[in-house]
């Protein structure tokens, strides 16, 4: 059980940073731009939600199956739990209608981080494996 986190994780730190990319693509002079924007808006959500369950589940796996480690020991704490707010920050500024988005010029910056945060997430998620 203890792998299931991670597993969960590395699903939703490779998805950010994919749909990170297409969201940049999605802004570019390019012909699959559209289709960039369209698989951005989709992939996004699941993105932001497996990042969520995998901040929630993370906690939960240290303390149940972890007899060797101790909760916030690893660095790997607070790097994912911000990129779970960078994420939530990439929903709160994507909401449609777009007139009513809040600071929807921020979108893109938030989404840059996060996928920064994923990568180091990821790795320091590799540092602490069973
Ligand atoms: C962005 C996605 C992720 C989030 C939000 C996340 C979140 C967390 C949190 C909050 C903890 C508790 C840490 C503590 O109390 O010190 C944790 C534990 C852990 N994380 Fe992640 N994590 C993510 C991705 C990953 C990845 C990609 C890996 C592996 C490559 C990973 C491997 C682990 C491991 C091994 C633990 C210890 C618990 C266990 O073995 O199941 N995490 N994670
Ligand atoms: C992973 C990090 C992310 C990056 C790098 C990113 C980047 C971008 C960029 C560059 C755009 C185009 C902005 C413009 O046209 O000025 C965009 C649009 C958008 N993003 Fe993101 N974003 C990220 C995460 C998210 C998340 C988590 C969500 C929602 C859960 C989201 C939903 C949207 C939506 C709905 C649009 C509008 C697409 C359209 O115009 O039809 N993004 N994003």
């Amino acid at each position: 059980m203890a792998w299931v986190h991670p597993a969960l994780g590395v699903v939703g730190a490779l998805l950010t940073i994919w749909v990170g990319f297409l969201g940049l693509r999605s802004r570019q002079k390019r012909p699959d731009a559209p289709v960039a924007r369209k698989r951005h808006r989709r992939f996004s959500t699941w993105a932001w939600i497996a990042v969520l369950v995998a901040a929630i589940g993370g906690p939960i796996s240290t303390l149940l199956f972890r007899k060797d480690l101790k909760l916030a020991e690893s660095l790997h704490l607070p790097v994912a739990l911000l990129v779970a707010a960078l994420m939530t920050g990439g929903w709160y500024t994507s909401r449609q209608p777009r007139a009513k988005a809040v600071l929807w010029e921020w979108h893109p910056y938030l989404g840059i981080a996060a996928m920064l945060g994923a990568a180091w997430a990821l790795l320091l998620g590799l540092g602490i494996l069973p």
